[in-house]
């Protein structure tokens, strides 16, 4: 794969930690010159020192239309073309719904379905410039197995499956791919940063009496670098085949 990402420029919303972190410094070191956006600078600064070859950290809100549009201004006038976006961005709460306070609604629905609809309306014509591309939208297993407590998470994420099906069909005719992955559990993201200890204590009576746990959670996660292998495979497929829609879960 070395070398495969040459000449390309890739966008990574979420790239200072998890799997967009650990996408980003695949492509890195496949030679793409990588973008990365999230809202904390210390974090990405971090996540670019550790990555091959120059990395552009653009400190970036991705709920926010004019954050997102500040930051593929940059992009645009540094590099002219995006080649490859990847919408890695998520947070979650774990919260009864009379308990959702407007901050979890506007996290969640904000990062999730608003953060990809803001970076692809102002990446796409960037792609075009690039003459195609890619986009990688990170979607959760919540949306094939329901689990209670998790509610704007699952409408955030259901909403971003939806969104990405219309792009997939709105954009192919351009030569821009567009495709959902489904992830499965992460075993060293930050993404535990989201469930406090009393939310998940709380939590895990309801999720055992659902049966989520004996599901899910008894699978072995997958380790971001291992998600991140599969997906810069996905995205050096040869452009005239799609998988639009992918999921990556353990094995077992
Ligand atoms: N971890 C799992 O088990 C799992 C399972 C299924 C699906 N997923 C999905 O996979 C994706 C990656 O998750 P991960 O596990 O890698 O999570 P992570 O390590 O927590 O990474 C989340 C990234 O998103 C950034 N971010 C959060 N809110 C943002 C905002 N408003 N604007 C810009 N950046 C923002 C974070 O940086 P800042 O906080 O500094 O902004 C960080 O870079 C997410 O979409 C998640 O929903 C995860």
């Amino acid at each position: 794969m070395a070398g495969t990402m040459q000449g390309k420029v890739a966008v990574i919303s979420g790239g200072s930690t998890g799997v967009g972190r650990a996408v980003g410094a695949q492509l890195a070191e496949n030679g793409a010159q990588v973008v990365l956006l999230a809202r904390r600078a210390d974090r990405l600064e971090t996540a670019a020192r550790e990555m091959a070859g120059p990395v552009l950290t653009i400190p970036t809100d991705v709920s926010s239309g004019d954050s997102v549009r500040a930051a593929f201004a940059q992009v645009e006038e540094r590099f002219g073309r995006v080649d490859i976006l990847v919408n890695s961005a998520g947070v979650a709460r774990i919260r009864a719904i009379e308990e959702t306070a407007d901050e979890d609604i506007h996290a969640c629905v904000g990062t999730n379905l608003l953060g990809p609809i803001h970076t692809i309306r102002s990446a796409v014509p960037l792609l075009r410039a690039a003459g195609g591309g890619d986009i990688l939208n990170i979607s959760s297993e919540i949306t094939l197995d329901h689990m209670p407590l998790m509610a704007m998470y699952a409408a955030s994420k259901h909403g971003l499956n939806g969104f990405t099906a219309a792009m997939h069909k709105e954009l192919r005719g351009d030569g821009i791919r567009v495709a959902l992955v489904i992830l499965g559990s992460i075993s060293d993201s930050a993404f535990i940063e989201n469930f406090p200890g009393e939310d998940r204590q709380r939590a895990a009576p309801v999720w055992e009496a659902d049966g989520y746990l004996t599901r899910v959670g008894a699978m072995k996660p997958l380790p971001s670098a291992t998600v991140a292998r599969v997906m810069v495979q996905l995205l050096a497929t040869p452009p005239e085949v799609a998988q639009d829609v992918v999921h990556i879960r353990p094995a077992g």
